[in-house]
């Protein structure tokens, strides 16, 4: 069974909307698609190991000509990738050398609140380290991480914030994968950006709807291209975007599968030709190149712009394909006596809110105990002809989507996910269980929607105490 449609309604794609514009080709030449470099700690052993995070500005050659000023983790943009292993604990010292007070943020990481999940309630002020420590109790996935300091999410990461974390476990590394980072398993960071005389200009192309840029940016590449020397490619795809929805597709229509939601690798591949990601979700794709040969591009559409060229080199084939059967998800226990949460998303602009209330970082808006499953009904109130699609993304857990209007979920949202896109007039039915404490948001991943007003917060409390 191929998928040839994206899935999410058409009619509130973010293409209808007034301040809406489409991505344009760069007008330079190809570069080679940046991969970023892996983290190396500061101290390992079996059962311990030490990162230092600093967040910093630099300079990048993103465009030919002057250097654009950008603000990266360990790097001059983006970040370095973090290796995380189920089973492990981490140390991780969270350094700030930016001139502003900024929070770490690990987004899809089951780590307790407020502090180390790195929410808006964890500031680093210029000059200052905060010392975290977590254990990894989570399937393999790719996560990542970004700053969240209320209300300046959206510039901070505009500058260039952001760092796609891995999580391995022992059940993904028996499976018959590609997983040889920067080889045939790449992170894939889909941003855009405009650019002012080389610059960004945070202020100059805000939108209160969600920012949006002119050109593709792929890993901070314009222009991108990859030497493929693989039959097959693992995607960790990244919307990383503040606003902008990716709807992906390759030349001829080339189907691929998806093996991994947000949390985690899904029961079976869903293949597909096209693919539709909201701001914040992640999905890890298998693309076979066996139908090419030496000398053969096949390219990376969002809508009918360009993002980047796979060039086909020399490859040896497969002995193995993806399988059939991934991993078992065993869903959330729902009984009669499940509670029953409602979380409302509604307006535009600068009139966001979740339940009818813009963010108070004082107030706090639902309360659930640890090793509770709780059903949320989150729904999405704009009109179905204007409305746009809000990301719905929860800190500190991964849940399962039971309904869409009552209808089953996407073929591909049958694993662990933590921002689910909600269409216009719609209900989106998921299941929640945290296995951490502490206060956590809860809010739209545009990330605009967010720094206005579209977020809450949960206390989860811990009952095992
Ligand atoms: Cu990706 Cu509250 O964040
Ligand atoms: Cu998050
Ligand atoms: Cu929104």
């Amino acid at each position: 069974n191929i998928y040839t449609d994206y899935f999410f309604d058409d009619p509130v794609f973010d293409t209808k909307g007034d301040s809406y514009f489409p991505l344009e080709q760069a007008d330079s030449p190809q570069n080679p698609l940046a991969i970023p470099p892996i983290l190396v700690p500061d101290s390992e052993s079996d059962l311990y190991t030490t990162y230092t995070i600093t967040s910093q500005e630099g300079e990048t050659a993103i465009l030919p000509g002057k250097k654009t000023k950008t603000w990266g983790y360990n790097a001059s943009l983006l970040g370095t990738t973090v290796i995380l292993e189920r089973g492990k604990t981490y140390g991780v010292s969270l350094k700030n050398e930016l001139p502003e007070t900024t929070t770490y943020h690990w987004h899809g990481l089951n780590v307790s609140g407020p502090e180390t999940d790195g929410g808006p309630h964890a500031p680093v002020k210029p000059q200052e380290t905060r010392e975290i420590e977590f254990t990894v109790n989570q399937p393999a996935s790719t996560a990542w991480l970004h700053p969240h300091p209320c209300p300046d999410t959206a510039e901070q990461v505009w500058k260039g914030l952001a760092a796609m974390v891995i999580i391995k476990d022992e059940q993904e590394s028996k499976l018959a994968l590609p997983r040889d980072y920067g080889i045939d398993d790449l992170p894939i960071v889909l941003q855009d950006r405009s650019y002012h005389d080389n610059q960004l200009d945070y202020q100059k192309d805000y939108n209160v709807d969600g920012t949006l840029g002119k050109l593709p940016l792929i890993n901070g590449t314009v222009n991108a291209y990859f030497d493929v020397t693989t039959q097959q490619l693992r995607l960790r795809l990244l919307n990383g975007a503040n606003r902008r929805e990716f709807r992906l597709h390759f030349s001829d229509d080339l189907p691929f599968s998806q093996i991994a939601s947000d949390g985690g690798i899904l029961p079976e591949p869903i293949t597909f030709t096209h693919l539709m990601l909201t701001c914040g979700e992640r999905a890890e794709i298998i693309v076979d190149f066996k139908e090419y040969s030496v000398g053969e591009e096949v390219i990376l559409y969002s809508d009918d712009r360009p993002l980047m060229t796979f060039r086909i080199g020399e490859f040896e084939k497969n002995q193995w394909t993806v399988p059939e059967k991934l991993i078992e998800v065993e869903p959330l226990k729902i009984t009669d006596s499940t509670k029953l949460e409602e979380t409302v998303m509604s307006g535009m602009k600068d009139f966001v809110k979740i339940d009818d209330k813009i963010f108070d970082m004082k107030r706090m808006d639902k309360q659930q105990n640890m090793g509770e499953t709780q059903i949320w009904d989150v729904s999405n109130i704009n009109p179905a002809d204007v409305g746009m699609i809000h990301p719905f993304h929860i800190h500190g857990t991964q849940f399962q989507v039971i309904s869409r209007n009552g209808q089953p979920p996407y073929a591909n949202e049958r694993g662990w996910k933590d921002t689910v896109g909600v269409n216009a007039q719609e209900t989106v039915r998921i299941a929640v269980k945290f296995d951490v404490p502490g206060i956590f948001m809860y809010h739209c991943h545009i990330l605009e929607h967010e720094d206005t007003g579209m977020m809450a917060q949960i206390e989860v409390i811990n009952t095992k105490k």
